[in-house]
């Protein structure tokens, strides 16, 4: 019975999809990302693999389609969603009220926060320090809002890491990023120089799958496949997969907000 409404919300979601001119109907399902945020999406050889990557193959499972991934700028993701150029972003993105202006989101699939690298004994060490600092950020993420509640200075980068080589060769004061990125790049580039700084508080934020406005039941059929990986196991192999184990989220971090 489950698998049948499983498959009849696929069948209308097709129907639906295909008045939308959406590309659903070729039999693909074409995500966005930029995969320039390792773990969640990275280029391996000619492939974005990642946790994103796993959670919308998933996705594309359940829907009976093949999935298309195409990487771009982090900040041209929502307007290739609401232009039809893709169907889905997932990106390691934020719920932010802005966002839902242009997109709707599905439920929430992992929780994150901020971090701020910062050098050893470098000018910024805590909140006061870091104000009016040369701040680097990806272009248009929630680390690039953040920045601006400390400084006016702030060095716009398309990839995380370049952010960071730039604070390791010391052009600038701080870079704030999602704190998960922050770990693997320190990890990666393991330079005694850079630490992360425990001092500051930054709010707890939701990744979500982000859809274009007017498609509730693909949003319906992304919440299934969500509740589906969560309690069947899948999230958390694919989680234990890309992070070290140490570093592996109690299953109650990954909450709903
Ligand atoms: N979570 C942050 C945001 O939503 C950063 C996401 C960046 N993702 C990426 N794939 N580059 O703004």
């Amino acid at each position: 019975m489950q698998k049948y409404s499983g498959m009849l919300i696929a069948l209308i979601l097709v129907i639906s999809m295909f008045a939308a001119g959406m590309a659903i109907a070729e039999g693909t399902l074409t995500m966005g990302t930029n995969a320039e945020f390792p773990p969640f999406e990275f280029v391996e050889g000619d492939s974005v693999i990642g946790v994103d990557a796993e959670i919308a193959a998933e996705i594309a499972k359940d829907l009976g389609l093949e999935l298309v991934i195409e990487n771009m700028a982090f900040d041209s993701i929502i307007p290739a969603l609401t232009s039809g150029q893709i169907d889905i972003g997932v990106a390691a993105m934020t719920v932010k009220p802005e966002r839902l202006n242009s997109v709707d989101f599905s439920d929430t699939y992992y929780n994150a926060r901020q971090a701020c690298i910062v050098q050893v004994g470098g000018k910024a060490q805590d909140s006061e320090s870091l104000k009016g600092t040369t701040i680097g950020v990806q272009t248009g993420t929630t680390g690039d809002y953040a920045a601006e509640e400390y400084s006016e200075d702030i060095q716009r980068f398309a990839k995380a890491l370049d952010a960071v080589l730039e604070l390791a060769g010391g052009k600038l004061d701080a870079v704030i990023i999602d704190e998960p990125v922050a770990k693997n790049i320190l990890a990666a580039l393991n330079n005694p120089n850079l630490t992360l700084l425990d001092t500051i508080e930054f709010e707890d934020e939701f990744y979500a799958v982000a859809v274009p406005k007017g498609h509730p039941e693909l949003v319906e059929s992304i919440n299934n496949t969500i509740e589906r990986i969560t309690t069947d196991g899948t999230l958390d192999a694919i989680l234990l997969k890309y992070f070290p184990a140490e570093e592996e989220p109690a299953s109650e971090e990954i909450a709903q907000p």
